[in-house]
């Protein structure tokens, strides 16, 4: 007898509140136009383009030529550990122990670790939006309730202490603190920082933060968040750091955990029985990465800048695209509600859908982030395509408005 295919009902009651990002259906609809030869200019993607840094593959290479393809401590090597604090205390003048960082399959898992090793039934976490849409899944699945702050277009969307202090509740446990944000680009300030880790250590509240793109800042804007944080707080801070942004390895899948030593053991048992070790070719490379000559990373941030400047200057030749300028990260993140209407598209999503059926242009709907009415562009590309997607965009948006 055949077994009945089960139905989404039949799941655990997690997987009832657990969605798959909304990015994923243009991103199929865009492999399928290339598959037919169609010119699609992919202005999706979050990832860098450029190649891994040639000194971090030949570490690769070298791990594989000798054979360092066995398991390797659960939570990582030593070398690698010692590497990230050598790396957080160049940066940021904070001091964390090897056993207080735990090496992760990328920083989605370093951000899993936090959700689920701190957060659980009752516990309201703030976080911050238009925002990154694994932060809320992972507090889902923990069992522990999101609570999602709008950050508003008119300052940036930046995630203020006004924003996320005002979302306080009694049952608050936690906060979760993305910054640079995607989509946004946007920073938490310093002196906003200050604010939030005064009244969490006042509360003992958990302050988890997601420094994915912390090495893609523009400007040189002060950002110290793990001294700030850490100088109050440090026995309730986690930071999710990943060399994917800043080393082009998001294929490499490598990331860490850094926390007080609670935590990151509580972190090491998680993965001890979820994935064990990150494989260890990455975290030779990612030695490789930390330790070796950070030039690569500020030549490519040099590049990304030249393209945001440039991506905001063909936006503005549209005025009715209203575009915050992104301080961090590689999207823009403008505003097309001008372009939408009961009687046209109405919604991002139908804008977004539109765009790449009859532009064959990718780009992400504000929806996927919280944030309907908006669509990031990544500038993760060339800029020979970023005009071309952008002559296309405006082509677009013009036909129907
Ligand atoms: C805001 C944010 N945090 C964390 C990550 C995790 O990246 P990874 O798991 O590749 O380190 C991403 C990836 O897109 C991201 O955008």
């Amino acid at each position: 007898m055949m077994t009945p295919t089960p139905s989404a009902a039949q799941l655990a009651a997690r997987m009832q509140h657990v969605a798959m990002s909304p990015t994923i259906k243009g991103t199929i609809a865009a492999e399928k136009l290339r598959r037919e030869g169609v010119d699609v200019v992919d202005l999706g993607a979050g990832e860098p383009d450029f190649p891994t840094p040639s000194h971090i593959c030949e570490a690769g290479h070298a791990a594989i030529n000798a054979q360092r393809t066995k398991y390797t401590a659960n939570m990582g090597t030593l070398d690698l550990r010692q590497a990230v604090a050598a790396r957080y205390r160049t940066d940021y003048g904070v001091e964390y122990a090897p056993d207080e960082i735990v090496i992760t399959a990328g920083g989605k898992q370093a951000l899993y670790h936090a959700a689920i090793g701190l957060f659980g039934p009752g516990d309201d976490v703030i976080t911050h939006a238009p925002g990154w849409p694994t932060i809320a899944e992972q507090i889902k699945l923990a069992g522990a309730k999101p609570v999602i702050v709008q950050t508003r277009a008119e300052q940036g969307f930046v995630p203020t202490a006004e924003l996320l202090l005002g979302a306080l509740t009694p049952n608050t446990r936690g906060i979760v603190i993305n910054s640079p944000g995607n989509p946004t680009g946007a920073l938490l300030s310093e002196a906003d920082a200050r604010l939030i880790a005064a009244e969490a250590a006042r509360r003992g509240l958990w302050v988890v933060l997601d420094l994915c793109y912390e090495r893609l800042i523009y400007g040189g804007v002060p950002h110290n968040l793990p001294g700030i944080f850490g100088e109050v707080l440090r026995d309730r801070l986690v930071l999710a750091g990943s060399s994917s942004k800043a080393y082009a390895m998001t294929g490499w899948r490598l990331g860490w955990a850094v926390g007080p030593k609670a935590f990151a053991s509580g972190a090491n048992a998680l993965q001890s029985h979820t994935t064990s070790n990150a494989s260890s070719i990455s975290q030779y490379a990612a030695v490789a990465a930390l330790n070796g000559p950070q030039q690569c990373v500020t030549d490519m941030l040099t590049v990304y800048q030249q393209r945001r400047d440039q991506v905001l200057e063909w936006l503005a030749e549209e005025p009715r695209f209203r575009c915050a300028v992104p301080q961090g990260a590689f999207y823009v993140f403008p505003d097309i509600g001008d372009f939408l209407s009961p009687g046209g598209l109405r919604t991002s999503l139908e804008f977004s859908d539109a765009l790449l059926a009859e532009e064959h242009v990718v780009t992400t709907p504000g929806e996927a982030f919280d944030a309907p009415g908006f669509v990031r562009l990544s500038y993760a590309t060339s800029l020979e395509r970023l005009r071309e997607g952008l002559t296309r965009l405006i082509r677009f948006a013009r036909k129907h408005s």
